[in-house]
């Protein structure tokens, strides 16, 4: 079976004690599941990347980094923006293209392109987040995770797309993929993660809100 990816996208959430707690929590409780064939990936604001790393080596948790964006610029005068060789000091991947970025930052594919190449200068591993099997998919991207807006669970509605449909999603976008891992996100959580599972070429999961408690993180990866 083909590693599964399991990516807890933080969002704009947590503080560095709620860090704390989320680490040592998963230090008492992951070893109670398998991790066979599993990549756990936490996704911080840039501001909790040290503290994860610190967290992570502490308990010697088998768990990477992403950030969450990337500047489409490289280091230099760009006042407010994190570029991708400070990133990499903490992060071995970065998600680009995520479709609040879109709403509310108002990215366009031409940024993302930069973000990727910035990205991939640096040896950071591009997950891309597509919105529909539309959605163009940039050479650079190493993991592509298709996540249907209308599932996202805080744009409110969070309709999570059926097993069936994913299927069909994948199927149509298997052509452009040359290979690539292909993840679902959108309210993903412990009831529906199952029926997901069965999905024969699903190489794991973007999850917002059921990554942000620990019990509920690990929940889906039994
Ligand atoms: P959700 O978010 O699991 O809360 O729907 C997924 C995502 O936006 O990455």
């Amino acid at each position: 079976m083909d590693k599964q990816y399991y990516i807890a996208n933080w969002k704009s959430n947590k503080t560095e004690s709620e860090v704390e707690v989320f680490f040592s929590y998963l230090h008492e409780h992951l070893r109670t599941v398998s991790l066979e064939n599993k990549e756990l990936i936490v996704a911080p604001p840039f501001s909790l990347l040290s503290k994860c790393r610190d967290l992570i080596k502490k308990y010697s948790l088998p768990i990477e980094l992403a950030a969450q964006n990337v500047s489409s610029f490289p280091e230099g005068a760009y006042t407010g923006e994190v570029n991708a060789k400070q990133v990499k000091e903490y992060a071995k991947f970065v998600i680009i293209g995520h479709s609040e970025r879109k709403k509310y930052q108002h990215e366009t594919e031409s940024e993302i392109e930069n973000k990727i190449s910035e990205s991939n200068d640096q040896h950071l591993t591009v997950i891309q987040c597509i919105q529909d099997e539309r959605s163009q998919i940039h050479k650079g991207a190493s993991i592509i995770a298709y996540e249907p807006p209308s599932a996202i669970s805080t744009f409110g509605v969070g309709e999570p797309e059926s097993a069936e449909d994913i299927r069909e999603v994948f199927r149509s976008l298997n052509g452009r993929l040359n290979g690539r891992p292909i993840l679902y996100g959108g309210s993903v959580n412990a009831g529906n993660i199952l029926e997901y599972n069965k999905i024969e070429i699903c190489n794991g999961y973007l999850i917002g809100g059921s990554s942000l408690k620990p019990d509920s993180f690990i929940s889906l990866l039994s």
